[in-house]
């Protein structure tokens, strides 16, 4: 039996100007949001911003705690305002921009943030990019689809939903 293989395809942009004017503004909102992060513990702080279909655009920061597992992730914070402010709209891409002391290179969302990324994903029929950035470089990493970064996904399907 041969194996099966999984592969994603992204870029890297090692300049923000290669990227459309809407997608340089979208990492603008992020990068502005990481100056809401409540980060007193890691000073790690991320700035995510979300862009609809039509247009709008919401954003979050991470949200910390002196107990340390009640903390918020910005891309959890910056879905659910989406979801609460302006409904299940689809959403076209998200820009996720870290600002932090010892890291230039961008980062990418954690498992748990896939995992409701991806749960959003299910329900619209078009791909979510993700942009992924930092205040300290000029790199830009996009990926076509947040489905990409969870294979074998966990879904309502195994639910009966
Ligand atoms: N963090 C996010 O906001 N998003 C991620 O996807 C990764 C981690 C936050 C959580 C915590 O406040 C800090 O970054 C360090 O883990």
């Amino acid at each position: 039996m041969q194996p099966k293989e999984i592969s994603i395809s992204y870029r890297t942009h090692s300049r923000k100007d290669s990227l459309s004017g809407q997608d340089q503004l979208l990492l603008e909102k992020a990068r502005e949001a990481t100056s809401n992060a409540y980060a007193p513990y890691s000073k790690f702080y991320v700035g995510v911003a979300i862009r609809t279909l039509d247009g709008d655009v919401v954003a979050g920061s991470n949200q910390e705690n002196s107990s340390f597992p009640v903390g918020q992730c910005a891309e959890k914070v910056a879905l659910y305002r989406l979801t609460h402010e302006l409904g299940r709209k689809p959403v076209e891409a998200i820009a996720i921009v870290v600002s932090n002391e010892h890291q230039t290179n961008p980062a990418s969302p954690c498992g748990s943030c896939r995992q409701i990324l991806n749960e959003y994903r299910n329900f619209q029929e078009q791909p979510i990019r993700i942009l992924l950035g930092s205040v300290n470089s000029q790199e830009v990493i996009e990926i076509n689809d947040v489905r990409d970064l969870l294979p074998f996904a966990f879904d309502g399907t195994f639910l009966g939903i």
